[in-house]
Formats: C-alpha cells, structure tokens, sequence
C-alpha cells in the first residue's frame, strides 16, 4: 500500500508558540495538520476556535485537518472553512443531521470528513460514504492528547477498509499513535495517521523529525 501521511496534532503543541510550532512541524515532514477542536460540551475539554486557525493558517501551506469535536456544528462550519480549513471532519455522534451537515461542508468548498469514537459502531457511517472524503477513526476517548491506543478499534478499522471499497475516502486513525502502534494502525488499513504527545514531545525541530520519521518508518 502507499506509505502512510502523518498528520501531527496540534492540541500538544506548546500553545504560546503555536506559529513556530506549525511551522516546526512543516519543516520536520509532517504532511498534514491535525487541528484538535474542542468545546467543552461534545468533549471534556476546552481548545482553540476558528480565531486561533485564522492566527496560523499563513504559517504553513500544508493541509489544515480539521477535527470538530463539538456539537451543535453546523453554525460554526462556515467560520472553519474561512479559518482556512482545508478539511472539516465532525462527529456522527454531534447531532441528527449529519448527512446533511456534510453536504454544508462540501457546498463551502471544503473536503467533508467524519469521524466515529471508540464505542461507536461503524454502521452509523454507512449512509454517508458518499459524502465523505476522508474517514477518521478514533483510537481514544476524545478530549486529551497522551492517552493510550484503544487495540480493540483495529477490528473496526479493518471493517471501515472494507466498507470504503475502491471510493476516493482516506482512512485516518487518530489517538495514543506511536512507532509501535502505528504499524498496527497501518497494517488494518489507516492512509494517515495523527500524533500528539508522540510527536511533539522533544520541543526542538530535529525531535519533530526524528519523530515524524520514526512513526512514519513503523
Ligand atoms: C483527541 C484528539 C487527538 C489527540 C492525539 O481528542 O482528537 O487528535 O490530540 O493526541 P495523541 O497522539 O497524544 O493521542
Ligand atoms: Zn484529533
């Protein structure tokens, strides 16, 4: 298969340097970056908003990987997609309307993803394949960077391979990714893989590499 895309996560990055951090990771061979929203309502825990994408999307040219964790969503998927999203990915689990909050995304010229936590079975995706550009698999509970790999998603991700067939979908993977499970993550069948505190956590540019690299190479 095609080597896998990295896409580092933002949310541990250290937050009162978030621009050279960005463009840190660039640098280091990240391919995306992963964009942690957080609300404090659909997750225990509270992030960044569109203001804060708007401040960094000039410090990179790479993918800005949008992963929404808040609900309700749709009055704020305008707001991302002028941050500069280039991709806005949101819960199944936010609200009821989640076809056509995917068509929103897509109507404001953005790639749509969607993305399921662990105890969510992937049935609840399979009207919406269509919709989608790319498919985020939780491997944690959302709302914290450093937890650990949930090994009991690998099944779903295996079925959620399946379910894509030959559709234009990425299989992204997203929590407690490292060398070790990220080969895991990629032999089920991930195209990109989010990091956190696997990447971000030497604070210099050469530990970003090495980092990058490393999970890369698993
Ligand atoms: C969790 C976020 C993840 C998290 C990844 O809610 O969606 O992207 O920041 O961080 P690590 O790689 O440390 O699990
Ligand atoms: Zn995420």
């Amino acid at each position: 298969s095609n080597p896998v895309l990295i896409a580092p996560s933002i949310l541990s990055a250290d937050f009162a340097r978030l621009g050279e951090e960005i463009e840190a990771i660039d640098a280091a061979g990240a391919d995306w970056i992963h964009c942690d929203v957080m609300d404090g309502h659909f997750v225990p825990n509270i992030s960044f908003g569109p203001d804060v994408i708007k401040a960094v999307r000039s410090r990179s040219k790479k993918i800005f990987d949008v992963h929404l964790m808040i609900a309700p969503v749709d009055a704020y998927l305008e707001a991302f997609a002028k941050a500069g999203a280039d991709i806005i990915t949101i819960h199944a689990e936010a609200g009821p309307h989640l076809d056509r909050s995917l068509q929103l995304i897509r109507s404001l010229g953005k790639r749509a993803g969607v993305t399921i936590c662990p105890a969510t079975p992937e049935n609840i995706i399979e009207q919406v394949l269509d919709r989608v550009d790319l498919i985020l698999v939780m491997t944690v509970n959302p709302g914290f960077g450093g937890q650990s790999f949930i090994r009991s998603q690998l099944e779903k991700i295996r079925r959620i391979r399946a379910m894509i067939g030959d559709r234009p979908i990425r299989l992204e993977v997203d929590g407690g990714v490292n060398p070790e499970t990220a080969a895991l993550a990629a032999s089920a069948g991930a195209d990109v893989l989010v990091a956190g505190s696997a990447v971000f956590g030497g604070r210099t540019i050469e530990s970003y590499r090495a980092n990058i690299s490393a999970i890369r190479a698993a």
